[in-house]
């Protein structure tokens, strides 16, 4: 499916005048903090040159990203349409991020529909924050569960999970006579959560005989989950909306949105907000980093890390750039730990 991603940065305005207050507020700001890194096993370091670009600390600072997916209403009346047909509906987020990457309409469209929240990519997310988020997120009508579909982990809980939300539904069909009732599933997300690795990895490989069946649209395929389950074999794909900017920025530091199409500097500064407060041992030692380079700004941080990891441009000043790329990367990559941005 094709996806718009467009960002507008107002160079002129923000040319490289980074200020970068730590994010201590909102409701899914960067609360907790993760135990700090042993001191005495950091290097001190040399004090950063400045970078080359004039610095402002008074600039408030961020990208404004937007993004215009096409399709939007055609794939929303989709989804309704698919909706309709099944008995539940299993909604995969980022473990990461759990509030930036859930559409917020999602709740309205699945209305009275079980529901299964799978927190996927739980191998990069705090093991504890998950824990968290799984008994925030779970209700009568809505079982949570941490997976990593890269390994497979946690993905067996997903038909029990499904089996104890459906129970009573199950139930009223076996007081009717129908022995061995088939329960259907929708997968949702916005992209990048994992969908394609979630369905493949629990696919068997039969497909369903479902073209007899009355109330299943032609064209839509089904694949046996496990014995009396079937899911729709195309994810619902809904987009995170964000009005608020920091939804869009921890879709970019997570990789859900390109960055190539940001200023991957100023991305990095804003993760190193983030990460400044975290403090796990991760980040700080592969960065060895002092207490003192902490409480730079993290623009200052960013050239500190530079120098850090030998990525100097002509004239041995640090090259930012590049070490704005490794951040991330390397964030994206859980080289700084298990790191969830986001608290119920
Ligand atoms: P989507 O259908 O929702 O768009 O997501 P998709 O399954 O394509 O997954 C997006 C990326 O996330 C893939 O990486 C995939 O391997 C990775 N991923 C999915 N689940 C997990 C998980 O539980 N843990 C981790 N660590 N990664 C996960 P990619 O780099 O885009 O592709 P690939 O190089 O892995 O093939």
């Amino acid at each position: 499916m094709k996806r718009r991603y467009m960002m507008k940065n107002n160079r002129k305005n923000t040319k490289k005048k980074y200020s970068t207050p730590p994010n201590k507020g909102g409701r899914s700001g960067a609360r907790q903090k993760h135990p700090a890194a042993n001191p005495t096993q950091q290097k001190p370091v040399s004090k950063p040159k400045k970078p080359k670009k004039q610095q402002s600390a008074d600039t408030p600072h961020t990208q404004n990203i937007q993004w215009f997916p096409g399709h939007m209403t055609k794939t929303k009346r989709q989804i309704e349409r698919d909706l309709r047909l099944v008995d539940a509906v299993a909604e995969i987020l980022d473990a990461r991020i759990p509030t930036s990457s859930r559409n917020p309409d999602i709740a309205s469209l699945t209305a009275g529909k079980p529901r299964v929240i799978l927190l996927n990519k739980c191998d990069m997310a705090d093991k504890k924050a998950t824990r968290d988020w799984v008994n925030a997120l779970s209700s009568d009508t809505v079982r949570a569960i941490p997976v990593d579909c890269k390994s497979g982990k946690g993905v067996e809980q997903f038909v029990p999970a499904l089996s104890e939300l459906l129970a009573d539904k199950i139930d009223a069909y076996h007081k009717k006579g129908m022995l061995n009732p088939t329960m259907r599933v929708m997968i949702v997300g916005i992209p990048n959560v994992g969908k394609s690795t979630f369905i493949n990895r629990i696919a068997k490989k039969n497909k369903a005989q479902s073209a007899d069946r009355p109330g299943v649209t032609r064209g839509n395929q089904w694949f046996t989950v496990a014995k009396g389950f079937e899911m729709l074999d195309t994810p619902g794909v809904l987009w995170p909306k964000f009005d608020d900017q920091t939804v869009g920025e921890r879709l970019a530091f997570t990789g859900a949105i390109k960055d190539n199409i940001m200023d991957i500097e100023l991305l990095a500064i804003r993760l190193l907000d983030l990460l400044k407060e975290l403090k796990t041992p991760a980040f700080i030692e592969r960065y060895s980093l002092t207490e003192d380079d902490l409480a730079l700004p993290s623009y200052e941080l960013l050239a500190v890390i530079a120098q850090h990891r030998g990525m100097l441009i002509s004239g041995g000043e640090p090259d930012t750039e590049r070490a704005a790329a490794t951040v991330l990367d390397e964030f994206r990559a859980a080289k700084l730990g298990r790191i969830t941005l986001e608290f119920p």
